[in-house]
């Protein structure tokens, strides 16, 4: 497996299925299960990354898990701008930016997710929230991107290989012109056990977040094991 395969366990699951899920995994992806119980994740195959990271540093911020925690206990990896966070939680382009340059201040690498709604227009947004995602930061070593269109998550339906192969090489295109770099870009949106045997094909694409079908250690495996 070449590659990055990405777990978002969302908030999906009781700590029953975290005690029967966390052995099970035993390949070397990342899985970034609720905060509360990251401390059964860690010292597995397997990397862990948070859901959300603090803006701010330590200090009297009721809620927040700053990134100096995080790094301290162990955690490597961290979503950022996930749309549903941008949209249930009202997340600003300036928080997500702060958010971004926090993590990797303190060396924790960052996903950070974008993607339009049905009907937007899809190259207009993405570009807004790159660029504004990432002010001030010039070195995509540590930044992995995840292009997740909104009307993908959650509803079974992904684009087609070619919509998202242009996609993923217009997202190059704008960060290659401000960082000179080529970034690593992966997929997101209703990926399963059956599509990953068609968008495995992508060959611009370096790997895939997956949501619902992440939780159920034994689906996650079918994908690992297609790859
Ligand atoms: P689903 O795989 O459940 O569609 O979720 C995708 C996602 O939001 C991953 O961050």
């Amino acid at each position: 497996m070449n590659k990055i395969i990405i777990g978002n366990l969302k908030a999906y699951m009781t700590y029953q299925d975290v005690k029967n899920y966390v052995d099970k995994i035993t390949d070397n992806v990342i899985l970034c299960p609720s905060a509360i119980y990251v401390p059964y994740f860690l010292n597995h195959n397997y990397k862990v990354g948070l859901q959300n990271i603090s803006c701010y540093d330590n200090g009297a911020h009721t809620g927040e898990i700053t990134a100096e925690q995080a790094k301290e206990i162990g955690i490597s990896y961290v979503i950022v701008g996930h749309s549903e966070r941008r949209y249930e939680q009202n997340e600003t382009d300036s928080q997500i930016n702060k958010k971004i340059v926090k993590a990797l201040e303190k060396n924790i690498n960052v996903i950070l997710c974008i993607g339009e709604k049905k009907g937007e227009n899809k190259e207009k947004i993405i570009k807004k929230q790159l660029l504004s995602a990432l002010e001030n930061v010039n070195d995509l070593s540590n930044v992995i991107i995840a292009y997740e269109p909104i009307w993908c998550i959650g509803t079974g339906i992904t684009p087609t290989n070619n919509e998202i192969q242009t996609t993923i090489d217009f997202i190059q295109t704008i960060l290659y012109e401000k960082c000179s770099q080529n970034a690593k870009i992966i997929y997101g949106g209703s990926v399963d056990k059956d599509n990953i045997n068609i968008l495995k094909n992508i060959d611009n694409l370096s790997g895939f977040l997956i949501g619902k079908a992440s939780t159920d250690c034994e689906h996650l495996k079918k994908i690992i094991d297609s790859l």
